[in-house]
C-alpha cells in the first residue's frame, strides 16, 4: 500500500535512499570496497563499442551512462530510443555488445531492439528492474536493479537506481579498460557510497521545492538546462514534469540554448537550471547570465559554491550537498522528480496514474 503517503509517486521517491543503498550493496565488494560485477558474457577490456537502447525515462538513464562510459571508461558508446534503433537496420560491431535499460522488463520496443542485436549475433546485459521479464528471459546476463515494485506510472526509484547500477558498471568498464588508476577509482566508489546519505538530506528541501513548484506550476511552458551529465537530467527533469503535470516542458543542452531556444525566453518562462559545480559550471554559469538578461526566471539547483557565485538574482535556489561531480546526476535527479510531483499537485492531475499513460508499454 501508500503507507502514510497521500501518492505511490511520493513513497517511491521516498524510498530513494533505501533501495540506493540496497542496489550498491548488491554490487560493491565490502571487503576490498570496490565494485565487482557478477560474470559478464563479454570481455568490457576487449569490446570495441557498446549500444545501448531503451525508451522513456529508461533512455535517459542510458544517456547518463554514455556519458560516464566515454569520459571515464573510454568505451565508445551509441545511445538510441528503442522505436527508433529497431527499424534503422543498424550495422553493429562485431566486436561490439548490447546494453537495455528497463524497469518493467516488458517494453515492446526495447525487447525488438534486444532480439534485432542477437539476431546480428551480439551479447546483450540488460538493466532491469522485473529480473523474471520477458526482456529478462532472453538476455544473456541481467544486472538487477533493487528498487522493489514501483507502482506510480512515473519511473522515479527505477531511474535512480539504474543510474547506480550504470555507475557501477562504468567503474567496472574503467578498471578492466584500465582506464582508471586505484586512487581515482577508490574515490569514485567512496562517493558512490555516500549517495544514500546524500539523498536523504536533499529529500528534506521537499518543503522548500513544494514552494518552488506553485510558481512553476502557473507557468505555461517550462525549460531545464544543463551540460555533461546535468543534460540527462534536464531531460529527465522536463519528461516528469511534462507527464504528470501536463505542463509543457523541455529540456536543453545548455550550450544549445542560443541555438534557437533562447528566443523563448520571457518573465513567463521558468528555467531550472541544473548545475553542480563540475568542470563545465562555468559555462553553464554564463548561459544561465543570457537567459537572466532576457528577463528568464532561473531555479538554480547547485551546491554552496554555486549559490555563493549566483548571489541572489535567481527566482529560487535551490542548494544541494557539494559531492564528487561523477554521483552528482544521481542526486540532482531527486530535486526534478519533487519539483513535477508538487507541480502535479497544484494543478490536480491524478498523479499515479497521468492520463494517456501505461506503466507498461507492450505494444509497439
Ligand atoms: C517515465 C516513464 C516511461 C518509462 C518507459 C520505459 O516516467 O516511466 O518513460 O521509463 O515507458 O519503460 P521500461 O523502463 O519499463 O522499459
Amino acid at each position: 500500500g501508500k503507507g502514510n503517503y497521500r501518492h505511490f509517486m511520493m513513497k517511491e521517491i521516498a524510498e530513494q535512499p533505501t533501495v540506493i543503498g540496497d542496489t550498491l550493496q548488491a554490487f560493491m565488494n565490502p571487503l576490498e570496497r570496490r565494485i565487482q560485477l557478477p560474470n559478464l558474457p563479454i570481455d568490457l577490456a576487449k569490446i570495441s563499442r557498446l549500444t545501448i537502447v531503451a525508451c522513456g525515462t529508461a533512455h535517459l538513464a542510458g544517456f547518463v551512462a554514455k556519458y560516464w562510459l566515454e569520459s571515464i571508461a573510454r568505451l565508445p558508446v551509441d545511445l538510441d530510443v528503442a522505436s527508433e534503433f529497431r527499424y534503422r537496420q543498424a550495422p553493429m560491431d562485431p566486436n561490439g555488445a548490447m546494453l537495455v535499460i528497463s524497469q518493467s522488463g516488458e517494453t515492446a520496443d526495447t525487447l525488438a531492439a534486444l532480439r534485432y542485436a542477437k539476431s546480428l549475433g551480439q551479447k546483450v546485459i540488460s538493466v532491469l528492474n522485473v529480473p523474471e521479464s520477458t526482456i529478462g528471459r532472453e538476455s544473456d546476463l541481467v544486472l538487477h536493479t533493487l528498487a522493489g515494485p514501483e507502482i506510480g506510472v512515473a519511473s522515479t526509484k527505477a531511474f535512480s537506481t539504474q543510474l547506480v547500477v550504470l555507475a557501477c558498471l562504468a567503474l567496472a568498464t574503467a578498471r578492466a579498460r584500465g582506464a582508471i588508476d586505484a586512487a581515482r577509482e577508490a574515490a569514485l566508489s567512496a562517493a558512490l557510497t555516500e549517495v544514500p546519505a546524500r539523498v536523504a538530506e536533499i529529500l528534506n528541501h521537499d518543503a522548500h521545492l513544494k514552494e518552488i513548484a506553485l510558481k512553476v506550476a502557473e507557468a505555461r511552458d517550462v525549460l531545464f538546462l544543463g551540460r555533461g551529465t546535468s543534460y540527462p537530467i534536464a531531460l529527465e527533469g522536463a519528461l516528469k514534469l511534462k507527464e504528470i503535470s501536463y505542463i509543457h516542458a523541455e529540456g536543453y543542452a545548455a550550450g544549445e540554448m542560443k541555438h534557437g531556444p533562447i528566443a523563448l525566453i520571457d518573465e513567463n518562462v521558468p528555467v531550472i537550471v541544473v548545475a553542480p559545480t563540475d568542470e563545465l559550471f562555468d559555462k553553464t554559469f554564463s548561459n544561465l547570465q543570457e537567459v537572466m538578461a532576457r528577463g528568464g526566471r532561473v531555479v538554480f539547483l547547485s551546491d554552496a559554491d554555486g549559490v555563493r557565485k549566483l548571489g541572489n538574482q535567481a527566482m529560487a535556489v535551490v542548494e544541494l550537498p557539494k559531492v564528487d561531480p561523477f554521483v552528482a546526476p544521481i542526486l540532482y535527479t531527486i530535486p526534478v522528480q519533487l519539483l513535477a510531483y508538487h507541480a502535479a499537485i497544484a494543478k490536480g492531475t491524478d498523479v499515479d496514474q497521468p492520463r494517456n499513460l501505461a506503466k507498461s508499454v507492450t505494444v509497439e
